[in-house]
């Protein structure tokens, strides 16, 4: 099949599920957790996958895909470089949005709200957890900078590790999390006849309310 032929004529259907406004769970980090769930189950990929965007001061919004490492009432976990071109954005605007899209599921996800960078304790817990590989590449990326070669980003790979010489590799001031604190959580259910299911949670005065849009 052509391109033309695919973008034109494909349409597909949804029909994996439903989503009610009566039947939602009160609370939208449940409602996320129980999402999550069945995504770990269901979904091809990595589920915790999503798309983070950011708009600096330019009001030029950039939108990236990220890995979530943890979520709670407190908000949704990443974490990455400070001196990222995000982490700038983030620093001249400290507002984001996560989209995560479960194929298998027909469903997204949609989280707006504020973002701060957690604890140093966090970050230093979760850099101790990843291998040591991926601690050493964090060390010595200089995130959205321009890289002269690819030869030079190994070159400062392999100094790094053979400078630690298997010892444990400290997190760099420049790597750590960040936590979006979500105002607005949308679900989206893909339904027949492009008559999709839209719930919205909305913060007001400390309480969430739920109401459909139209798709
Ligand atoms: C599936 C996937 C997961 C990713 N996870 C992360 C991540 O957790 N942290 C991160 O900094 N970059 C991650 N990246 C790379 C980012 O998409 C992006 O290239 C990088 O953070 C630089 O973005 P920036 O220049 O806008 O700051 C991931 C990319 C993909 C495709």
């Amino acid at each position: 099949m052509s391109i033309d032929a695919y973008l034109n004529k494909t349409r597909k259907e949804y029909q994996q599920g439903e989503l009610d406004e009566r039947s939602v769970l009160a609370c939208p980090f449940s409602q996320f957790r129980a999402w999550f769930d069945e995504a770990m189950t269901h979904a091809d990929g990595e589920p915790n996958a999503c798309a983070l965007a950011t708009v600096g001061a330019d009001l030029r919004p950039t939108v990236r895909m990220l890995l979530l490492k943890a979520f709670d009432e407190r908000g949704f976990v990443f974490f990455t470089n400070y001196s990222s071109r995000k982490a700038e954005q983030l620093a001249q605007n400290p507002h984001g949005a996560l989209l995560f899209y479960w194929n298998a599921l027909e469903r997204q996800v949609r989280l707006e709200g504020s973002v701060e960078p957690v604890t140093i304790e966090e970050s230093e817990a979760y850099f101790e957890s990843r291998p040591l590989a991926a601690r050493i590449a964090a060390s010595v990326s200089r995130q959205s900078e321009p890289a002269p070669s690819r030869a030079v980003m190994e070159e400062a790979f392999a100094t790094c590790s053979a400078m630690s010489q298997g010892m444990p590799v400290k997190r760099p001031a420049h790597w750590g999390g960040y936590r979006l604190v979500p105002a607005r959580f949308e679900f989206w259910q893909g339904r027949e006849n492009r008559l999709h299911d839209r719930i919205i949670y909305k913060q007001e005065n400390g309480l969430w309310s739920i109401e459909r849009l139209w798709p």
